[in-house]
């Protein structure tokens, strides 16, 4: 089975738990909608990578660590595209969940998802897993540390760019590799640096397609960094030094794979996300002056 199907299998297990009877089934909609179909499954991807690449002794926990995860972050969209954060209309190629239904739905949905990853996570057997696949979970999603966090940073009056980066973008690709490790019955901290790194490098892309891509190539709205004057890589540092920035930090990033028996597996597997991240040529000569 591929690392795609585990992650649609185990949404779909946990959506059709929240959206049955007696829920009122004009909410219920609007969590499937919230989560299916998915963007990338990038994070997720990552997570159960991590777990092959350490054996992947418990196949059903690394699934479940999966699922909430992805849960996690369809939340935190449905909530950042809210009026009261970025007012967008579209996610993932369709009206956002306050378009589609409303902003009262939208909140409830959000929160419901939160609360069923974390319901996933305590189903994992193993209750010592369960418990350390829950306290990571939360770790990341909450405060300090967490995308809680990483959106508070945008109401204050001054920012710490690295500290909100690391939590707003960093912080579920560290849980994705933290949380992979756990699950495979391994320690975590040595798997931290490789999600923040990971993390970075994405923020850098996600700053590049910002600039260089059309609304409908995305599936949402585009040239937000500029309009919102948010700091951000391509202002910094130009196309060509944020795609150079882009290969050092993934470098760096292969560099901090821990040892272990599907090491060589894992580098090829952040080779290729890193060719899904970069923006083709196309997207390059498409900026003016570049
Ligand atoms: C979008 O994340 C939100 C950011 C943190 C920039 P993704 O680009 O992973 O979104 P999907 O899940 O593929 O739609
Ligand atoms: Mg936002
Ligand atoms: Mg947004």
């Amino acid at each position: 089975m591929t690392l795609q199907t585990r992650v649609e299998r185990r949404l779909d297990q946990a959506l059709s738990q929240m959206e049955g009877q007696p829920a009122p089934q004009g909410f219920a909609k609007s969590l499937r909608y919230s989560v299916m179909p998915g963007g990338a499954r990038i994070r997720p991807t990552i997570l159960l990578s991590v777990a092959q690449a350490c054996g992947d002794p418990n196949p059903a926990a690394a699934d479940a660590a999966a699922a909430a995860l992805e849960m996690i972050h369809c939340a935190s969209l449905v909530h950042d595209d809210l009026p009261a954060f970025d007012n967008a209309d579209t996610r993932r190629g369709k009206p956002t969940v306050h378009k589609g239904f409303s902003e009262s739905i939208a909140v409830l949905a959000g929160d419901t998802l939160i609360v069923g990853a974390f319901d996933t996570v305590a189903q994992v057997q193993d209750p010592a897993l369960a418990v350390a696949l829950t306290r990571k979970l939360a770790r990341y999603t909450g405060s300090p540390f967490g995308i809680c966090a990483g959106q508070g940073w945008e109401s204050e009056s001054t920012v710490d760019l690295h500290a909100y980066h690391m939590a707003k973008t960093g912080a579920l690709f560290i849980a994705a590799t933290e949380m992979g490790a756990i699950a495979a019955g391994q320690e975590a901290e040595p798997w931290h640096d490789l999600g923040a790194l990971i993390g970075q490098a994405f923020q850098v892309a996600d700053d590049l397609r910002d600039a260089l891509y059309d609304e409908a190539t995305l599936g949402k709205p585009v040239g937000q960094d500029e309009a919102l004057d948010r700091p951000n890589a391509v202002a910094s540092y130009g196309v060509d030094g944020a795609i150079a920035r882009l290969k050092d930090i993934l470098a760096g990033a292969i560099a901090s794979i821990p040892a272990c028996p599907g090491e060589a597996a894992l580098a090829d597997m952040v080779r290729r996300t890193a060719q899904k991240l970069t923006p083709s040529d196309a997207h390059r000569s498409a900026v003016p002056g570049e």
